[in-house]
């Protein structure tokens, strides 16, 4: 049973925990905006930025760079775009542009604004994310694509001649491609004067955005006679707000997943209509999350909650199910990562339960270990899910943790990507784009300095950087260690098999992830599954598909993702064609495995790992930084522990699991990469 406490009554008393019951308590309310069901015409002019369209149009005018700060669903991404090309930004063949950090944001805001203008998706309106290109060069005028993307257009047309305007979209997430992007554009304005650039936040982060665009701290002064100033221009877009009502949890809750299921239930029990829009960390959260509310016997006779997952890389069906309109009488629950914080608007959400976590990429240059780790939201981002409860009438927000943590622990705003990730490939990417003096690279916040230097250290061993620090590895490959991999697969004869391995290793996971049959899928694995580790085992795996000729029937049968299965087959052909252009021969080798295994070890040597001697709990440590590593229960090495392995990528729940497990020989590691292990330890292990 769980029970609110509403302001001015009694505090509660915890009744019965025992059911995971959570109490929560209603301090302070904020707003934001919110309108009914209208006309797609009026709907547009009742968002908040219609108000400032010509003061908009006016500062794109004038300025060199615009700052637009404006809470979420106030009409940034999907009308600024529209304005634009009616006041002919986009006439001559000009295109404008505009910058998601996220592939799925990509995807939905494009199809919106297709939609409000009434034309077919991919002429006028096109959208761009990896792997998949839906515009038309003669006709697209708006297009939507991913910061990473348009990075990549830089490497054939430096100075992204097309674009008259250059929208970079929820600047506020700092993501580590916004942050590149936002360093080259600036370098690309003082070439091309005639280029605007517009910079969307939904935060009040802007000061510093605009000093970061301010020549005058550089130049010392500037001429106001010349168009367009260069001084950055700054305009915030109010919304009328609806009240969101805060409830915070009395106690710490133990386990968030089931605090999350109870407080679901109990809206859906007190609260009058309205969707539920729950944030969680994760695919894996919220699978889980989803099969406890499918499962649970109390909302079984529930026959009003329809509980969708919401995170990037859900298949195009289950996107549109979220965005659909929720059927009279019933509720919708959807449960998502933080994409639903501030990329995307999900209509009629009255309720939001917020976990106060987030899934983060975190980089010790120390250890040299990236790790996706849950982390404490920020104060920022707290709001900021508060707020998508109240678009379209007064809502409420479920903080799953106490106020005083709120108030006491959480930071105000996020750290920026850039200061916590790996380097690698944003340094391989500047290279690539000729930036040579990467330590003097004006970032709009700056790296550590021990980052940097691991990074060009760990790019000089893989040889990936010359004695001059030129890039010798070809651009293109974005991860260096795969890239590495490919590019020996030459030397070993088994380039087919290593690019199939690379494009496995380039998605999220192959496998059907459903929590119920647990039993059956690894079975299915076992069919495929060998001894020498997980990569071989893709390789039995793609054969098979191809050999059924890449029937979802078979995929279904076998636990594997049919879109995933899709996605690495378009993959591995783009692959192929990257590859012969390099000059590398397409050869198979023909079931010799060892060749296979040591590519693999070729470009990841830096993930060797051996087994601890006399480990009874498959503890192994890796070889570079002694880090305390075990393999993740989806390998199928997992308890086979083989004594030495080489990983993929490590995720990091409760341990540092490895996920993508080879066995190797340790004598391979010296041949693959002699100045790296020449001082480390590699004896075998005593018995
Ligand atoms: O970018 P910003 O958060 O300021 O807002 P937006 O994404 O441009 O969305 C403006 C409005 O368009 C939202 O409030 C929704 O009413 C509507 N919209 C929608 O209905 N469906 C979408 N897929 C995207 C936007
Ligand atoms: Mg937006």
């Amino acid at each position: 049973m769980t029970r609110f406490w509403k302001p001015g009554t009694e505090n509660p008393r915890l009744l019965d925990d025992e059911e995971g019951g959570v109490i929560f308590y209603n301090t302070s309310s904020s707003s934001s905006s919110g309108y009914g069901y209208v006309s797609m015409d009026k709907q547009r002019q009742r968002l908040p930025v219609y108000k400032y369209r010509t003061a908009i149009l006016y500062l794109v005018e004038k300025h060199a760079t615009t700052i637009i700060v404006g809470e979420t669903g106030s009409g940034k991404t999907t009308q600024i775009p529209q304005y634009l090309k009616e006041a002919g930004w986009a006439e001559g063949g000009r295109v404008i542009a505009c910058t998601q950090p996220r592939r799925l944001a990509v995807q939905t805001v494009a199809s919106r604004v297709a939609e409000e203008m009434s034309v077919k998706l991919g002429e006028e309106v096109g959208y761009t994310i990896r792997f998949e290109d839906i515009t038309n060069n003669d006709i697209t005028r708006i297009k939507f694509l991913t910061d990473g993307v348009l990075l990549r257009e830089m490497m054939d047309d430096p100075l992204l001649s097309k674009y008259s305007v250059i929208m970079v979209d929820e600047a506020h997430e700092r993501s580590l491609s916004t942050d590149i992007l936002l360093g080259l554009l600036k370098k690309i304005q003082r070439r091309r004067p005639e280029l605007r650039l517009i910079i969307a936040s939904a935060t009040i982060e802007a000061k510093s955005m605009a000093s970061f665009f301010n020549p005058r701290k550089r130049q010392g002064q500037d001429d106001e006679q010349i168009e367009p100033n260069k001084e950055p221009a700054i305009i915030s877009v109010e919304g009328r707000g609806f009240n969101v009502q805060i409830y915070y949890v009395e106690e710490p809750v133990p386990d968030y997943l089931r605090a999350v299921v109870s407080t679901v239930l109990s809206i859906d029990d007190l609260e009058p209509m309205g969707d539920i829009l729950v944030f969680l960390t994760g695919q894996d959260d919220i699978d889980a999350a989803i099969q406890m509310l499918t499962e649970d016997s109390q909302s079984n006779r529930k026959k009003g909650l329809i509980v969708l997952p919401l995170y990037s890389g859900l298949p195009r069906a289950d996107q549109d199910l979220v965005f659909s309109p929720t059927p009279r009488g019933r509720r919708k629950v959807v449960i998502s990562t933080n994409i639903a914080e501030t990329s995307l608007t999900l209509e009629g959400v009255v309720y939001v339960v917020d976990c106060g976590f987030t899934k983060q990429r975190i980089y010790n240059p120390m250890t040299d270990i990236e790790n996706l780790v849950v982390t404490s939201i920020s104060k920022a981002s707290a709001r900021q899910r508060a707020g998508r409860a109240g678009r379209t009438r007064p809502g409420k927000c479920y903080r799953l943790y106490t106020e005083e943590y709120f108030i006491n622990e959480m930071s105000a705003y996020g750290i920026p990507e850039m200061q916590r990730s790996n380097l690698v490939p944003c340094v391989i990417q500047l290279k690539a784009l000729g930036v040579d003096n990467i330590l003097g690279f004006d970032w709009p916040s700056s790296p550590s300095p021990e980052a940097l230097i691991r990074a060009l250290e760990v790019l000089y061993s893989l040889g990936v950087l010359d004695d001059d620090a030129k890039l010798t590895s070809p651009a293109g490959f974005q991860d260096p260690m795969i890239s590495k991999m490919i590019l020996a697969s030459n030397d070993f004869g088994c380039s087919e098999e290593a690019i199939t391995i690379a494009a496995v290793l380039s998605i999220q996971s192959i496998w059907f992830s459903s929590k119920g049959v647990q039993k059956e899928m690894d079975e299915a694995k076992l069919r495929f599954a060998v001894s020498e580790g997980d990569h071989v085992t893709f390789l039995n795996v793609y054969k098979g598909f191809i050999e059924s000729g890449k029937s979802s029937n078979w995929c279904h049968k076998n636990f594997l993702n049919y879109q995933a299965m899709r996605k690495v087959h378009e993959i591995r052909l783009q692959l192929r064609r990257i590859v012969q252009r390099l000059g590398i021969t397409l050869k198979s080798c023909e079931g010799d495995m060892k060749v296979v295994r040591k590519a693999v070890t070729a470009g990841f040597f830096a993930n060797a790992c051996r087994l601890e001697a006399f480990s009874h709990n498959g503890l192994y440590k890796t070889i570079r930084s002694s880090q305390e590593v075990y393999i993740h229960p989806s390998s199928v090495l997992f308890r086979v522990n083989p004594k030495w392995i080489v990983f993929h990528s490590i995720v990091s729940t409760d341990r540092q699991y490895m996920r993508n497990v080879i066995s190797i020989d340790p004598s391979w590691l010296t041949e693959a990469a002699p100045h790296f292990y020449q001082h480390k330890q590699l004896d075998p292990i005593p018995h």
